[in-house]
């Protein structure tokens, strides 16, 4: 699989995306937008535990955004199981110095078409933190629609906070 978009491509992860993979990744306002999952600090360790156990999984689900040859951020679908298995929820970075380019709208709307296309899913979800307008917009942009407020659903950074929970379907 590879997107080749204007601003970025979206492309499998590769072993030696380590050190730029860790590079943007180690980043406390990266971290404040992400499940706690997702390490802080971020070390060489966590990418290659990440990149070992992502490259080997079937299907693919997470790939790399790649902007002029590096891996400076990540985008994947988690997919549901049971009765929840044509549904997914998606999850995305980008390293902060690439921020407010339009990179993220480009790939979220792309990688939503191309899941949508080579997963049997019907139902795409997004749940985004309600003090991170960035990712809201990033959403709205690719067509996604607002379903409701969770209050007080999740504790970042010692604080409790509402989450948005967002849907793209067929
Ligand atoms: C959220 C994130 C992915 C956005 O990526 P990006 O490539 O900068 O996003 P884009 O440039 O495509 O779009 C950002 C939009 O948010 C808007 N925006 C940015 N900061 C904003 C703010 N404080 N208030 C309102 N809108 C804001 C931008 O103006 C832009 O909208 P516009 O095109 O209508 O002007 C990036 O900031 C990031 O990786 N954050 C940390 C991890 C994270 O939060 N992931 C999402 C988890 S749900």
């Amino acid at each position: 699989m590879q997107l080749v978009l204007e601003r970025c491509t979206v492309r499998p992860w590769r072993m030696d995306d380590a050190e730029s993979l860790t590079r943007h990744a180690n980043n406390r306002k990266v971290w404040l937008g992400l499940r706690d999952i997702f390490p802080h600090p971020y070390t060489t360790d966590d990418a290659r535990e990440f990149l070992g156990k992502t490259i080997t999984a079937q299907p693919t689900t997470n790939f790399c955004i790649d902007v002029d040859g590096a891996g400076v951020g990540g985008i994947g679908v988690r997919l549901g199981q049971d009765e929840r298995r044509h549904t997914a929820g998606v999850g995305y970075w980008l390293g902060e110095e690439f921020w407010g380019r339009g990179i993220m709208t480009e790939a979220v709307g792309a990688f939503i078409d191309f899941c949508f296309e080579n997963f049997p899913l019907c139902r795409i979800s997004a749940e985004v933190f309600a003090n991170n307008p960035a990712s809201v917009r990033v959403l709205e942009k690719a067509g996604f629609t607002f379903e409701g407020r969770l209050r007080n659903n999740v504790v970042k950074d010692g604080k409790v906070l509402d989450s948005l929970l967002y849907a793209r379907t067929t």
